[in-house]
C-alpha cells in the first residue's frame, strides 16, 4: 500500500514537472572535479599552465600560442571579434572601447577584443572555465581585459556601469530566463552583438523534451521552449548554470531586443540547418 501510494506521488511529482516545464535544482551543488599535482618539476612553460586542466581545454591554444596540448576548437582564431568591429567599433578597431563580455569561457573572444584595442570585463560563472581564462590571460599576455567569476545576471542586475557594448556570445539560449537578460543588457549599454541558438521545431538539433511555456516578462508575452540540461556535472559541459534553459524562436528574440530599446538589428550571421540548432547572430543598437 505505501509502495502504491508512493509510486502514485512520484507519478503527480513528474506530470507536475512536465506542466511545468521545470525541475528543482540538484540536491547537491555541481562540483567541478580539480585535481593536480602540488608542485611542477618541470622548467616553467606556458604548456605546464594549460596542462593543470589537461583534456578538459575546450580551444586550441596552439593557434596563438607556444601552447601545443590543449582543446581542438580554433576558437581564437575565429573571425567573430573583427566581424563585430566592422558593425559597432570605429574602422574595424575597438580601439578605447568598454566591453562587457558575458561568458567568455576559456578567454577566446577575450583575447580578440583584446586584440583590437577594447577594454574589456568579461564575466563567466563556471569556476573551471574561469581560471582556464586566468591561464590564457598570463599565457597571451592580455592587458586590457579583466575576468571576474560569477553570475552575469546577479551582475547586471545590481550595476550601475555603463558599457559602449555588450558581446553577448553563446549564453542567450543557456538562460532560463532570458528576456530578463535581454532587459539587463539594455540597461548598461546601447549596443550589442549577440549569437545565439533559437527554436526552431524543424531544426532542434537534439531530441530533448522542449516544454512551451508562455510567459510575460517585463511587459512582453513570448514563449519559452524549456528543457532541462541531462548532465551538468560533465566536465566538458559549457552550458548554464541554471538546470533549466529556455529557447526562444529567432523572431521572437528579435521583438525582445526591440521591445527593450534596440530599434536598430543587422544579422550578421545566420545558419537556419546548425547541426546543435538553428542559429544565428546580430548586432543590436539604439535608434539615435
Ligand atoms: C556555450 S558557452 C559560450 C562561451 C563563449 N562566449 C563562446 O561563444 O564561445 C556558454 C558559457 O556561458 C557561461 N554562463 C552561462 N550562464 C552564465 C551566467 N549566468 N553567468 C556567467 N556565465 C554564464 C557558461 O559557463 C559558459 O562558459
Amino acid at each position: 500500500m505505501l509502495l502504491l501510494v508512493k509510486r502514485i506521488l512520484l507519478r503527480l511529482k513528474r506530470l507536475v514537472v512536465r506542466l511545468i516545464g521545470t525541475l528543482p535544482p540538484p540536491a547537491a551543488p555541481v562540483r567541478a572535479a580539480l585535481t593536480f599535482e602540488k608542485f611542477e618539476h618541470r622548467a616553467p612553460t606556458h604548456q605546464n599552465a594549460a596542462d593543470l586542466f589537461k583534456g578538459k581545454w575546450a580551444s586550441k591554444l596552439g593557434d596563438v600560442s607556444d601552447v601545443a596540448e590543449s582543446g581542438q576548437i580554433s576558437l581564437f582564431v575565429s573571425r567573430i571579434g573583427v566581424d563585430v568591429a566592422q558593425h559597432l567599433g570605429t574602422g574595424g578597431r575597438f580601439d578605447g572601447m568598454s566591453i562587457l563580455e558575458l561568458a567568455p569561457l576559456e578567454g577566446a573572444q577575450t583575447y580578440q577584443l583584446d586584440q583590437l584595442g577594447a577594454h574589456t570585463v568579461a564575466i563567466e560563472a563556471n569556476a573551471e572555465a574561469f581560471l582556464k581564462c586566468l591561464v590564457v590571460k598570463e599565457v597571451l599576455n592580455l592587458r586590457n581585459s579583466r575576468f571576474l567569476l560569477g553570475d552575469f545576471v546577479e551582475y547586471l542586475a545590481h550595476s550601475k556601469d555603463r558599457f559602449d557594448l555588450v558581446f553577448a556570445c553563446g549564453v542567450l539560449y543557456h538562460m532560463q530566463d532570458p528576456v530578463n537578460l535581454i532587459r539587463l543588457i539594455a540597461g548598461v549599454t546601447d549596443r550589442c552583438f549577440v549569437w545565439t541558438h533559437y527554436y526552431d521545431e524543424a531544426h532542434r538539433g537534439s531530441t530533448l523534451e522542449m516544454v512551451a511555456k508562455p510567459v510575460t516578462v517585463h511587459g512582453l508575452q513570448t514563449t519559452y521552449y524549456q528543457f532541462n540540461y541531462p548532465n551538468m556535472d560533465y566536465d566538458l559541459f559549457y552550458g548554464g548554470n541554471k538546470p533549466v534553459t529556455s529557447w526562444m524562436p529567432r523572431d521572437s528574440i528579435l521583438d525582445a531586443f526591440k521591445h527593450f530599446g534596440f530599434g536598430d538589428i543587422t544579422i550578421i550571421s545566420e545558419q537556419p540547418d546548425h547541426p546543435h540548432g538553428s542559429c544565428f547572430g546580430f548586432v543590436a543598437q539604439r535608434r539615435r
